[in-house]
């Protein structure tokens, strides 16, 4: 595992330093086979993930624009030094660069590290995230020395979700606190039985491309997810909803679904709607 780059712009195009590149070719990062899957799926995604995900024109395109805002608010504290685990290409990181924190940018996808840097080399201001080629459950970052930690997206594809909760709070400084996203999952053994199924029919009817998805998705509960954190020593201060879906309505009236999808964002405070309600932001704090 290796820290990469430093908090200022280089003269040049954005190149990943020497570190980075020497982990990349011996795949160090990638520690087992489902780390190998997971990374090269997200390798081939780099280059699409923003423009396939950010954009509300779909139910899928609404979640993250709406995960996005929840994300912000919750994340509203005094500038400090952040860790962006499961960074991606770095839409969040650009954010929080804006709000003017220290950012450190972590990815197991040295394909997503490099979208990430090219787009904040690409943004105004002169500051650059440290960037960091890592898997979650072993951070190249010392002991209590993050302000906040935001892990969004990332747990759908952790094999053991407690390992990443603990090296999170590992980094945390005592007082700081985490924003944590997970899917919303009350029955795990209908996720496993229908998210494929579901997968196969997007993939089918053209809507969004899943493929090269060969690796197990974590459905954990989210009982069991909640019972985690608290057992690991985090305390929880704030719970949110997003993603309200009705089951394959996207597949069979898309537009509809989409409408819905923004009539219960606005009232998902209503108890009404939760049961539709497919992401789940927790706001912890160690
Ligand atoms: C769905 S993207 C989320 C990106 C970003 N956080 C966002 O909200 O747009 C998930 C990211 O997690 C990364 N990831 C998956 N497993 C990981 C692991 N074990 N350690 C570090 N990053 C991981 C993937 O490479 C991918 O870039």
């Amino acid at each position: 595992m290796g820290k990469v780059g430093k908090a200022v712009r280089p003269a040049g195009p954005p190149v990943l330093n020497e570190e980075a590149r020497m982990i990349s070719k011996t795949q160090a990062v990638a520690v087992d086979d489902h780390l190998h899957r997971v990374k090269d799926f997200h390798d081939a995604d780099a280059s699409r993930y923003r423009a396939d995900r950010y954009h509300s024109e779909t139910c899928e395109g609404l979640a993250y624009v709406t995960r996005r805002q929840i994300v912000l608010a919750m994340a509203d504290v005094e500038p400090g030094r952040v860790l962006d685990v499961g960074c991606g290409p770095g839409i969040l990181t650009r954010d929080l660069l804006k709000k003017g924190h220290e950012v450190y940018s972590a990815d197991l996808s040295i394909g997503m590290i490099r979208e990430a840097r090219r787009a904040a080399c690409a943004a105004e201001g002169s500051v650059l995230p440290h960037f960091i080629v890592s898997d979650a459950s072993r951070i190249c970052v010392s002991t209590d020395r993050m302000d906040m930690v935001l892990s969004i997206g990332l747990m759908c594809y952790v094999k053991d979700h407690r390992g990443v909760l603990s090296e999170i709070l590992r980094v945390l400084r005592p007082g700081g606190v985490a924003v944590i996203q997970v899917n919303n999952i009350r029955w795990p053994g209908l996720y496993r039985a229908f998210v494929p199924l579901y997968h196969r029919l997007k993939t089918l009817i053209g809507a969004k491309r899943y493929d090269g998805l060969d690796f197990d998705f974590n459905f954990s509960s989210r009982k069991k997810f909640l019972d985690d954190l608290v057992e690991i020593g985090f305390h929880v201060l704030d719970i949110e909803r997003y993603d309200f879906r009705v089951p394959f309505l996207d597949i069979l009236l898309p537009r509809l679904s989409v409408t819905m999808g923004k009539l219960m964002f606005r009232g998902r405070h209503r108890w009404v709607y939760r049961c539709f309600s497919h992401g789940l932001l927790i706001k912890v704090r160690k």
